[in-house]
């Protein structure tokens, strides 16, 4: 009996939520979230909101317990989603009791108070069942994913160990050839292109080895690591950077509690955050600054580890032009990047690097304004850790085991 209905879902980012099916008189493409919140938040209590007309509004549950301001900015929010010159009912989609993750909207412009409370009821169910089955697609969508990359590894893998071989042996012939150069044979330019033939086979050589890290990882010997100390021997190895406007900066917390790590595993994760933040500062230049601090406070339960409250925090922070919220959903894709040479590999093993050690690496960015990642890792206390029940994961990072 509907003329009209439209269904909504959030999109990855959250901020709006985009038309994805409708027929009937119009419906707007998108919704933005930040305005829809009364709407969204009222959806989350109640399974659903009845308009009847726009000059008043009713609500299925405990409509006294609304106060005037928050009708009318529910009203607000509800008008958002079009026009609803009768009646109409906007439902939540909620995958089992979740969160709110998209709208569906059913009209009926002819009649006011078209819908019964049990064709309300109905509409409840249908709304809950659209909930699972875009929950079922996503989650199947993900394992597809996953099973890609998986694939995709094992060839990467396989490809890199034959390339490594013969790389092995052009750079061996190369560097003879430089000895004959050098000696005085042939023509001038020659010394040149052997300069270019080793340079191009230390390059591959470097990328076949990041491919060989990611698909087969070094068991890595973790042992309690004093991460100021491994900090410092890494600004070191780096050296001064390549280009003046670049700067390094560090500033070390005192007090820092000793991470249980493979140290080795742990310089290469500042490696690639600090070649990353100086890369993304370009020609232009900037400040990367590289600080360690104590977390301390709510118990929780990050990568593969207990609970934990004591965590020390590896902050990578840069003045480049920050992460646009479409590669921030990829970034640890593996493979996954947006640079002429890049692996997309650097994130990816950093990632399960810092997971195998019970922590995560997190993200905050503004486009920009640049980007910091942070190194989460669990304070090492020398005693049998307690057995506890770990807290639901809160990072916005997906889980390679999809546990
Ligand atoms: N500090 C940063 N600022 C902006 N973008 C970044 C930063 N770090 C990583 N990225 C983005 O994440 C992508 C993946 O990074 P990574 O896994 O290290 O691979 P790669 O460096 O080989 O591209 C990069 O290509 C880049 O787009
Ligand atoms: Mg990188």
């Amino acid at each position: 009996r509907a003329t009209s209905a439209a269904l909504y879902l959030l999109d990855p980012d959250g901020r709006e939520l985009s038309l994805r099916q409708s027929f009937g008189l119009g419906a707007e493409e998108h919704i933005e979230v930040a305005t829809a919140r009364p709407l969204l938040e009222r959806l989350r209590e109640a399974g659903s909101v009845v308009v009847d007309d726009f000059t008043y509004a009713t609500w299925n549950v405990a409509p006294q317990a609304q106060s005037a301001a928050q009708r009318e900015a529910l009203l607000t929010a509800a008008k958002l989603v079009g026009p609803i010159v009768n009646s109409g009912v906007i439902l939540g989609i909620r995958p089992g009791s979740g969160d709110v993750i998209g709208l569906l909207v059913v009209r009926d412009e002819r009649v006011r108070d078209a819908f019964s409370s049990d064709e309300i009821v109905l509409f409840e169910r249908l709304a809950s069942m659209i909930g699972v089955v875009v929950e079922n697609t996503r989650a199947y969508a993900r394992m597809k994913e996953r099973d890609r990359l998986a694939v995709l590894g094992q060839m990467a893998a396989g490809l890199a160990h034959e390339i490594k071989n013969p790389l092995g042996s052009i750079k061996g012939a190369a560097q003879l050839l430089v000895d004959a150069a050098n000696d005085g044979d042939g023509p001038a330019c020659t010394q040149d292109f052997l300069d270019i033939i080793i340079e191009e086979v230390d390059r591959l050589d470097r990328v076949v080895g990041s491919v060989l890290d990611y698909a087969r990882p070094r068991k890595g010997n973790p042992a309690p690591v004093d991460v100021n100390a491994v900090v410092k021997r890494t600004v070191q190895i780096l050296g001064p950077s390549s280009n003046d406007r670049t700067r390094l900066e560090t500033d070390l917390g005192t007090d820092l509690a000793p991470v249980r790590i493979d140290a080795e595993q742990l310089r290469q994760v500042i490696m690639n955050l600090v070649q990353n933040a100086v890369q993304a500062m370009g020609e232009r230049g900037g400040v990367a600054t590289l600080s360690t601090r104590m977390r301390e406070g709510d118990q929780r339960s990050l990568g593969r580890g207990p609970a934990v409250a004591s965590w020390v925090e590896i902050v990578i922070k840069d003045t480049g032009p920050g992460i646009s919220s479409e590669t921030l959903n990829n970034l640890f894709v593996p493979f996954f990047s947006t640079k002429a040479q890049g692996t997309g590999l650097g994130l990816a093993i950093s990632q399960r690097i810092a997971q195998e050690a019970g922590g995560v690496i997190e993200v905050t960015s503004q486009e920009g304004a640049g980007s910091a990642f942070l190194v989460v890792l669990p304070a090492y206390v020398n005693r049998e850790p307690r057995s506890s029940t770990p807290l639901p994961r809160r990072v916005a990072e997906s889980n390679p085991d999809g546990a």
